[in-house]
């Protein structure tokens, strides 16, 4: 694996573990580590540019991690934080634009690149990897009762999987359907 990539993770893995909120909420095994590994599968199988999807994934949510900005625009200052982060390890000024393209957009944005995509769509489907972190939020972040979390995470996962790419969509319907059926086929 390239230098920079193990550079970045190892750094990303000490700003997690310095930032575990009170809950002790684990970013990197939770949620980043799946991205990535997710985010790397897909741009092998979608020929993209494996560096530039692996620094955008172990990257894109490092503004909610430090809790830089308000929440609503992490993306924006995640891609600010990411380029101070390249820029140190002097790695190419047009590299460092397409990785901060990857993380401005991976929301709702409309994409530019392969890439942007394969961000975004390895994000959106991390909640299919582990369905605890969104149990996670609506009961420990969110607070809320038994009938609003399971209207919440249904909300959660009818989003993020109308939020996939075209390809996103077709490799992980299947999985997406097995899910909701698993969690709420029984009273629908
Ligand atoms: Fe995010
Ligand atoms: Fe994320």
């Amino acid at each position: 694996m390239k230098e920079i990539i193990e550079k970045v993770k190892a750094e990303m893995i000490e700003i997690t573990n310095e930032n575990k909120n009170k809950t002790n909420f684990d970013h990197w095994n939770n949620h980043i580590r799946l991205v990535y590994e997710r985010g790397h599968e897909l741009a092998i199988e979608r020929k993209a540019n494996i560096e530039i999807v692996d620094l955008a994934t172990i990257l894109h949510d490092i503004a909610r991690i430090k809790e830089v900005g308000p929440i609503e625009e992490h993306n924006k200052y995640g891609a600010e934080i990411a380029e101070k982060i390249l820029s140190k390890y002097n790695y190419p000024k047009e590299k460092i634009e397409h990785v901060k393209r990857c993380i401005y957009n991976h929301q709702d944005n409309p994409k530019s690149s392969v890439e942007e995509e394969i961000v975004a769509d390895a994000d959106a489907v991390s909640h299919f990897d582990d369905l605890s972190t969104l149990y996670y939020l609506a009961f420990t972040m969110l607070k809320l009762d038994f009938t609003q979390a399971k209207k919440f995470i249904k909300n959660k996962l009818e989003f993020d999987f109308k939020k996939l790419s075209p390809y996103g969509k077709v490799k992980y319907k299947e999985r997406y359907e097995k899910i909701l059926e698993m969690l709420f086929g029984y009273n629908e």
